[in-house]
């Protein structure tokens, strides 16, 4: 156990952490140039949040939440995801106070008691997207103009775009009435799960994983018989605006999201070959949630990504990061008790400068230290040797011509700074 971390969880070592801080850097360049700013809000929230912003017949709510309660008896949920977080932010902080609409974006990590399996854990990352305060079919476009622009920038292809509209609370009664009645008399059919989803939320039918209910779904009527004129002409003009930039999608009336917030237009952008977790992102409007969680009626729409799934989906694809792994530019190697507390008193001069150094904590010989400067890459190596301590000398060794000079230690700091900074 102590040697274990907890099933679905994933250390992120150096090596690795570097593909996740260029994926985090494309991701906040995209964000700031479509205009959205960076939010952070708490791992954990009060569970009341989630049971009212996710939805109470969502299977996050239903199964997947970590929640506790904590030494004060308050009920709490370490956050399954950040759409529900990000509006208690704007309304907490009376974001709706400056002029709108407000964007916002984050990254950073999610919880959910899932099964887990390739692509698919217990804590895991997302970058999302929030915008409230607008209505505009512009704006629909824009949220997934931007997962595009973002999957495109770290070079991802072969991507589907689904695109649905899932009506809006004047025409969902509706549609609600014609599932159940479809569904009714094939009840005998449908999974368990389904059966209990049938009076509660018998749109979650249609996303159902078993055969046999997606078998059913295939017939099922489509929403797009039930929506009311104005959701029909506001899905047109999202589809508009996204012809009119070129971007590709397919409309697949089946699409619903797992989440009861969302309103209007959801979709998902999927990807082949990660297994079954094909969706590496979802999102789409969610008009009633703010109103929904005590704020004024106020238009939202968004989308989160999952941050392992895209690295997956890198991989696959064969793209490798650029893996910007931190190798510093000197190393120093000593021989002998005196010279090891000067290298100590140049590496920290050094870094003061805003040069990368590292040292030898581990009394090693001096032909295994070369052997680790070699491993590091660096590009000079300081030798402080007897000879050139007793002489205030220091030796510089460039790495990649295996020149050697011997410098005045006085003089070693701008030396190093002016072959390395042209200072
Ligand atoms: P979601 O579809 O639940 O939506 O999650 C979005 C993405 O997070 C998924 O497409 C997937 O890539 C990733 N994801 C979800 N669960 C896991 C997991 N257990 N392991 C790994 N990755 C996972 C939301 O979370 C909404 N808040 C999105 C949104 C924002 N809608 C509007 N605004």
């Amino acid at each position: 156990m102590l040697t274990t971390r907890p099933r679905g969880t994933n250390d992120i070592l150096p090596g690795e952490v570097e593909k996740w801080q260029y994926i985090e850097e494309i991701a906040r360049q995209v964000s700031g140039q479509f205009g959205y700013h960076e939010i952070r809000t708490p791992l954990f929230e009060h569970t009341e949040l989630f049971l009212r912003g996710v939805g109470e017949t969502t299977d996050i709510v239903e199964k997947e939440m970590y929640s506790f309660e904590d030494r004060g008896k308050r009920n709490i949920t370490l956050r399954p995801e950040g759409t529900a977080s990000t509006v208690r932010a704007f309304l907490e902080n009376k974001l709706y106070a400056n002029p709108q609409p407000t964007k916002l974006f984050y990254i950073g990590p999610m919880f959910r008691y899932d099964r887990p399996q390739a692509g698919r854990y217990r804590q895991f990352h997302q970058f999302g997207i929030e915008v409230f305060g607008s209505h505009h079919p512009s704006v629909d476009a824009e949220v997934i103009g931007l997962a595009c622009e973002y999957l495109e920038r770290l070079g991802l292809n072969q991507l589907k775009v689904h695109i649905n509209t899932v009506g809006c609370p004047k025409c969902r009664p509706q549609y609600r009435e014609a599932l159940i009645k479809y569904f009714q008399d094939k009840k005998d059919i449908l999974c368990k799960t389904c059966l209990g989803r049938l009076e509660k939320n018998p749109l979650r039918i249609l996303d159902c994983k078993n055969t046999q209910c997606q078998e059913l779904s295939l017939n099922a009527p489509t929403i797009q018989n039930s929506t009311c004129s104005e959701c029909q002409i506001h899905f047109q003009q999202v589809q508009n605006y996204l012809d009119s930039v070129g971007i590709e999608y397919i409309v697949n009336p089946k699409l619903v999201r797992g989440l009861d917030y969302y309103t209007h237009t959801a979709f998902e952008i999927l990807v082949q070959g990660i297994g079954a977790q094909s969706a590496i992102c979802g999102g789409g409007r969610y008009n009633g949630l703010i109103e929904q969680c005590g704020g004024k009626p106020t238009p939202g729409i968004g989308f989160a990504m999952g941050m392992e799934r895209l690295l997956l989906t890198l991989e696959l694809q064969g793209i490798s990061l650029i893996a910007n792994y931190n190798n510093p530019e000197i190393y120093i190697a000593t021989v002998g008790e005196e010279t090891e507390q000067l290298a100590f008193r140049l590496a920290m001069q050094l870094r003061k400068k805003g040069i990368s150094v590292e040292k030898d904590y581990l009394d090693k010989s001096l032909k295994a230290q070369m052997k680790t400067a070699d491993r590091l890459n660096v590009k000079y190596t300081l030798i402080i040797g007897e000879e050139e301590f007793e002489k205030n000398q220091v030796t510089i060794r460039n790495m990649a011509t295996s020149q050697q000079n011997k410098i005045p230690i006085s003089d070693i700091i701008s030396y190093i700074e002016r072959s390395l900074r042209g200072k």
